[in-house]
């Protein structure tokens, strides 16, 4: 094949290390297994949007003609001797919102908690607040901006959860503009539906304001989520004092009856029984085949929709109890994982001492990502290198163990490891050229490099400078 097939094959070369992550998901041992191939003027090919091979120059070169196609039809990048890595996923963001929240380092400095603040009608609330005040076109504005700066930390894929409007056409309207923003691309958003965020004021003055919304959740926001049809997953936060385990397992239950696949904020601040929910959401599932959601997105295929059965992830986890983590345990040995989704960067901003006890769940055998949990409140940052320098920091992640908490582990997060996360022929070319030669460099350069060029299905959408 030549001639008017340019644009159809990149050919990227002159790595010094091609971190692959092959192998589907990781856990235990395989954590820190980054399937690195090294040596000289290594390469990736994709085709039509898709890996094509990844090796030596001789082992690429090989397979494109295998493949019937010539080298000419394959525009070149020159990765100069960095080191090329899947793209990265972040697992774990709230990306739309207005507002800042600098003001509760004031009130945090005067001792106050997070949970005080939020009663007292701040944190999440007052976000929603400014969310719901704020216009379409400033919603977009904020967000098109974040996915600017995550593409140039090496980010192609990005969950963005609702849960700062609290009410019907409001959180409709988040996952409205969060699929809007990911059709204008180039990173690929995953819409998860989170009304259970937090109550809303307008509940909170009655006596069972907390019951009334959990109802109001299960029977006026999911139905019309699911007939809208764009949400991938549900979420709760599941948390002593916000929806306690009893009100975040009927939420979930409901949203996993409907067809969506379900996740949770789990034990962040204290032990809440959401480390236990979620395994035992995992263990339940496959006994009765969720339906598919009434109007399913176009985007998800009929296997992806089947990999988002059973509980994708649990997020947090800063303090599970033993018998949480037991129970995670048991659902990744029954061969129904529940990703272990670690934010260590929120347990950072909020001055907390106690981070995610990683290590025990790699012990454990339980499968650790980790995510940006990008939000106005609690972790504002957009670089998924950064959380890499944290995890490593400060719950022991080794650097391999942390590139497959971003990339591979963190696909299987959002039900999507079949498609991306890692570098193996038939996946989609989502890759990043870093200016580094080693995985060992990424998190060690702290507030690290931003990539050098990132690529999103096969083709490439930002250059450094
Ligand atoms: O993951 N903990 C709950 N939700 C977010 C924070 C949201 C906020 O404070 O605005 C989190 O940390
Ligand atoms: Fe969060």
């Amino acid at each position: 094949m030549s001639g008017g097939t340019a644009g159809r094959g990149l050919l990227v070369e002159g790595a010094a290390a091609v971190a692959t992550l092959a192998g589907g998901l990781r856990r235990g041992a395989s954590q820190g297994e980054a399937a690195v191939l090294s040596g000289e003027a290594l390469c990736v090919a994709a085709w039509e949007g898709r890996i094509l091979a990844a090796g030596t120059q001789a082992e690429v070169h090989r397979q494109i003609e295998a493949e019937g196609h010539s080298l000419d039809s394959f525009e070149r990048l020159d990765a100069r001797g960095g080191l090329v890595t899947p793209g990265l996923v972040d697992a774990h963001t709230h990306l739309l919102f207005a507002g800042t929240r600098e003001a509760e380092w004031q009130m945090r400095a005067r001792g106050a908690g997070y949970l005080e603040i939020l009663a007292a009608g701040g944190g999440i609330l007052s976000t929603v607040a400014a969310t719901r005040a704020a216009s379409d076109d400033e919603l977009l504005e904020g967000g098109r901006a974040r996915l600017a700066k995550m593409l140039a930390n090496g980010t192609t894929t990005v969950e963005a959860k609702s849960g700062y409007a609290l009410d019907v056409a409001g959180e409709l309207r988040l996952l409205a503009l969060a699929d809007r923003l990911g059709r204008e691309g180039p990173i690929e958003v995953v819409p998860t539906f989170l009304g259970a965020h937090a109550v809303p004021a307008e509940f909170r003055g009655r006596p069972d304001g907390t019951e009334a919304y959990v109802a109001h959740v299960i029977g006026e926001q999911l139905p019309a989520v699911i007939r809208q049809g764009i949400a991938r997953s549900c979420d709760v936060f599941c948390e002593s004092g916000v929806f306690d385990a009893a009100q975040s397992r009927r939420i979930l239950a409901a949203a996993s009856r409907s067809g969506l696949a379900v996740r949770l904020h789990a034990d962040e601040l204290a032990p809440s029984g959401g480390a236990e929910l979620a395994a035992q959401l995992a263990l339940a599932s496959g006994a009765e085949p969720a339906a598919p959601p009434a109007a399913a997105s176009a985007a998800a295929s009929g296997a992806e929709r089947g990999a988002e059965r059973g509980c994708l992830s649990a997020d947090h986890l800063a303090a599970p109890s033993d018998a949480g983590v037991a129970a995670l345990a048991r659902a990744a040995e029954a061969g129904r994982p529940v990703i272990a989704t670690l934010l260590p960067a929120t347990s950072w901003f909020l001055g907390k001492h106690r981070f995610a006890p990683a290590r025990r769940f790699i012990d454990a055998g339980i499968p650790v990502a980790i995510a940006t949990d990008l939000n106005p409140g609690t972790s504002p940052t957009l670089s998924l290198p950064l959380v890499m320098s944290i995890a490593c920091i400060e719950m022991g992640l080794t650097p391999g163990e942390a590139l497959a908490a971003v990339t591979i582990n963190a696909a299987c997060a959002l039900g999507l490891g079949a498609r991306i996360g890692s570098i193996e022929p038939g996946k989609q070319a989502d890759l990043v050229v870093w200016d580094l030669p080693t995985i060992e460099q990424l998190p060690y350069w702290l507030s690290a490099p931003p990539a050098r060029s990132v690529v999103k299905r096969g083709r490439r959408v930002f250059e450094r400078g």
